[in-house]
């Protein structure tokens, strides 16, 4: 079997991923310090606790296991948590990143795939954005990924450490054989927060600005299906592993959806009132994240088939009510 280096695979999106490619006929090895993961979310393949920053235990991993490839999912990605402690993810994120790199190479470990965001691109006045457009992000979280793409052309270069770069529009669902979820604690995605206020875990969902430059007034983001996104990572590695050039693809469907319109379709799905209160606008939040690009469907071959709002929030509805993780 050929053993693929998961970091971060104990949280949310990484567990999913070794689900996918156990399904594919590889090994995961789930690398994570559990900072935000869980390690019974680690199904699927072998757990090594460690952290990015200790380097001697990664090469340690890479040692032992001799992976063909990393997907590297490990990060710190709250952007409030980004705005008021950004030195903490310049170095979880930027030099964990680059720790993890520098083993990779010196391991012979040459093809990586990297969990990059549209965070990266910042603002930029409602178009839709595709791969080329300015990256200028507007929070330490989206500058230490945008700044890990950077130090990875730079390893291309100089060592030929192949990469695809996956930057993803907003993650929501759960694997609908309820094997893994989304589990954050504390939480601070919107579809999870809405359905544990539907639920009654928490007292009302916060609409943080409903005086944005769009439609209804509230920010607009893209929701793609975590287990459509792993699919595209498991062609994303079949991609370098064919020896086809280092890529960067956008992970979105194209279709915004405004806090309002999650909202009005949580409460059909779950046929619940969704209880919310409108709050001042969040800082380090942009108006609207949208995919404007088909390069992963045409050059990847990727097919989105799960990515319906309403199938998400089912999804992620059916986890909420069963699923939940102990440490
Ligand atoms: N969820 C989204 O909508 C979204 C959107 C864009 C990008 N991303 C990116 O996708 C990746 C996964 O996100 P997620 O939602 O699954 O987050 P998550 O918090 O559930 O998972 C991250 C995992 O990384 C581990 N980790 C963090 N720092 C580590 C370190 N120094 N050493 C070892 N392990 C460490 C955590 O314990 C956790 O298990 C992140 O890189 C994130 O930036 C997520």
């Amino acid at each position: 079997m050929t053993n693929i280096l998961v970091t971060g695979g104990a949280g949310y999106i990484g567990s999913h991923a070794c689900k996918a490619l156990a399904a594919a006929g590889f090994t995961p090895v789930t690398f994570d310090n559990l900072v935000t993961g869980w390690q019974d979310a680690v199904k699927f393949g072998p757990f090594e606790q460690g952290d990015l920053l200790d380097r001697a235990r990664l090469d340690e991993v890479f040692a032992k296991y001799q992976p063909a490839a990393v997907m590297h999912f490990a990060a710190l990605s709250q952007v409030g948590e980004a705005m008021s402690q950004p030195g903490r993810y310049w170095s979880n994120n930027v030099t964990g990143s680059l720790n993890l790199i520098e083993a990779a190479v010196a391991a012979g470990c040459l093809d990586f795939v990297f969990s990059s965001t549209c965070a990266t691109y910042g603002e930029h006045d409602n178009v839709v954005l595709d791969e080329d457009t300015p990256q200028l992000p507007l929070n330490a979280y989206g500058a230490s990924k945008r700044a890990i793409e950077d130090i990875l052309v730079d390893f291309e270069a100089a060592h030929g450490l192949r990469h695809v770069i996956f930057r993803y529009f907003n993650v929501a669902g759960a694997d609908p054989e309820g094997e893994v979820g989304e589990f954050h604690r504390p939480e601070t995605h919107l579809v999870p927060l809405m359905l544990d206020a539907i639920d009654g875990k928490r007292d009302a969902l916060t609409v943080f600005g409903t005086d944005y430059d769009t439609p209804d007034g509230t920010c607009i983001r893209d929701y793609v299906h975590v287990c459509d996104l792993v699919d595209a990572h498991v062609l994303g590695l079949n991609w370098l592993r064919e020896g086809k050039g280092s890529k960067v693809f956008n992970l979105g469907t194209g279709s915004g959806f405004s806090v309002r319109e999650v909202i009005d379709h949580s409460k059909s799905v779950t046929n619940r009132e969704v209880p919310y209160e409108i709050g001042p606008r969040r800082a380090g939040d942009c108006t609207k994240l949208v995919s404007g690009s088909v390069r992963a469907l045409q050059e990847l071959g990727w097919k989105p088939e799960r990515s319906k709002l309403d199938q998400m929030i089912a999804d992620a509805w059916r986890w909420h009510q069963n699923g939940h993780y102990e440490k």
